[in-house]
């Protein structure tokens, strides 16, 4: 049974991914500072799986803690989510989200490179597309980024390979993510940002809960299907399904292969509202907005890739991934 340190795990993305290492039967090793997460999310963990992962509130700005983590566990590999991911937030906090991210990556790399592990999958964004690139984005497309959380994710990247080609055992595959949405269909996790989220899908549960009072629609004269902005959503039980596939393929091989996550279909802000709006049984208020500065008018994958190498399609739909972003915030209100 293979152990796998997954850094962020107590985050939206990870809690997901480790609900499916556990069922898998790996051992899971948590490493997250909780700066964007709740310690219960590792007892929910549990409380899904059976199984309990072991947990380190562990900085990856402190190397010697991450140190004591490999010496502590034989770790087979590693899945790296920990990071800030707030677009708005790094404009107005570069240095912060710099030195977190791609600090908490250097020292990752070394106490790896000390320990003798090989194998990492990165969370990377479909953001390394940049501004430039026609849609659909495929992973030979150049990368760029238009704020400083992108650079951080275009930086990683080229930091990962560039190791990876000087350490020949190594092995280091790097997701590119487009839209994470929805949650697990128990109910007990999920995505809640505290205060007013920045993104589209936390922003419209808040509204359909009455916690906010109406849909702010960041343009409508885009060259898109019916003007508002196009992306593609992908359930996040998918995107961890997604990450099961990619670990087995990177601790089959050595060296860096890119691959997107996403499924290929783009769908409307308004598509995403109406689809909400059925998930929780009534119409929900929108008015159309200035466009937001930095949006593209569209972005979606080129799934081609991730179904060659990793067999992976995405399966479940926007009226899936509505109903379980619904289901989850509901029960997370039941709890409050
Ligand atoms: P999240 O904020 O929910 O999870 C990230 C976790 O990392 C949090 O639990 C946080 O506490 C932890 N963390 C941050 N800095 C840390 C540090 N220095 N040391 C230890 N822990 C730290 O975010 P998420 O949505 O789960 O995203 C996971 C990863 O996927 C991130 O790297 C993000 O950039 C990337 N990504 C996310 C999206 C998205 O839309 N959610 C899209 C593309 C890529
Ligand atoms: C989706 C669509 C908005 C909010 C971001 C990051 C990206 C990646 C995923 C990490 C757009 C519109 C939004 C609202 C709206 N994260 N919108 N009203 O911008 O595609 O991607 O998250 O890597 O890097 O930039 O996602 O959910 O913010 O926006 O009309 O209140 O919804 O204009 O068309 P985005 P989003």
């Amino acid at each position: 049974m293979k152990t796998i340190l997954v850094t962020g795990g107590a985050g939206y993305i990870g809690s997901h991914v480790c609900v499916q290492l556990l069922e898998a039967g790996y051992s899971v090793v948590i490493a997250d500072n909780l700066c964007n997460a709740q310690r219960d999310v590792v007892d929910r963990i549990a409380r899904i799986t059976g199984t309990q992962p072991v947990f380190y509130q562990t900085d990856l700005l402190d190397l010697d803690g991450l140190r004591a983590i490999f010496r502590a566990h034989a770790i087979d590999g590693v899945l790296h989510f920990a990071g800030l991911k707030a677009v708005g937030e790094s404009t107005e906090q570069p240095l912060r989200y710099y030195s977190n991210n791609l600090t908490g990556t250097l020292h990752l790399l070394t106490a790896m490179q000390e320990a003798g592990c090989t194998t990492l999958v990165f969370s990377s964004s479909a953001t390394v597309y940049g501004a430039d690139n026609p849609v659909p984005f495929d992973e030979r497309m150049p990368t760029s980024a238009t704020n400083p959380y992108g650079y951080t994710k275009v930086v990683q990247e080229r930091i990962l390979t560039d190791i990876a080609a000087a350490q020949p055992d190594m092995s280091v595959l790097l997701l590119r993510y487009f839209n994470p949405v929805g949650a697990h269909p128990s109910g007990w996790i999920g995505e809640d940002p505290n205060g007013i989220p920045n993104n589209l899908m936390p922003y419209v549960a808040k509204v359909a809960t009455g916690e906010l009072p109406c849909i702010n629609v960041f343009g409508n004269d885009y060259d898109t299907v019916d003007g508002t902005g196009v992306r593609d959503y992908i359930h996040v039980c998918d995107l961890a399904r997604g990450h099961m596939l990619a670990l087995e393929y990177a601790f089959g091989r050595t060296g860096t292969d890119i691959i997107n996550l996403g499924t290929g279909r783009g769908s409307s802000v308004l598509e995403l509202i109406y689809a909400f709006s059925k998930a929780c049984g009534h119409p929900l208020p929108y008015v159309i907005a200035p466009r937001r500065p930095g949006d593209i008018a569209s972005c979606w994958a080129d799934t081609t890739k991730a179904k060659e190498v990793l067999g992976f399609t995405a399966q479940l739909t926007l009226a899936d991934m509505c109903r379980d972003s619904w289901h989850f915030i509901c029960r997370q209100r039941e709890r409050e």
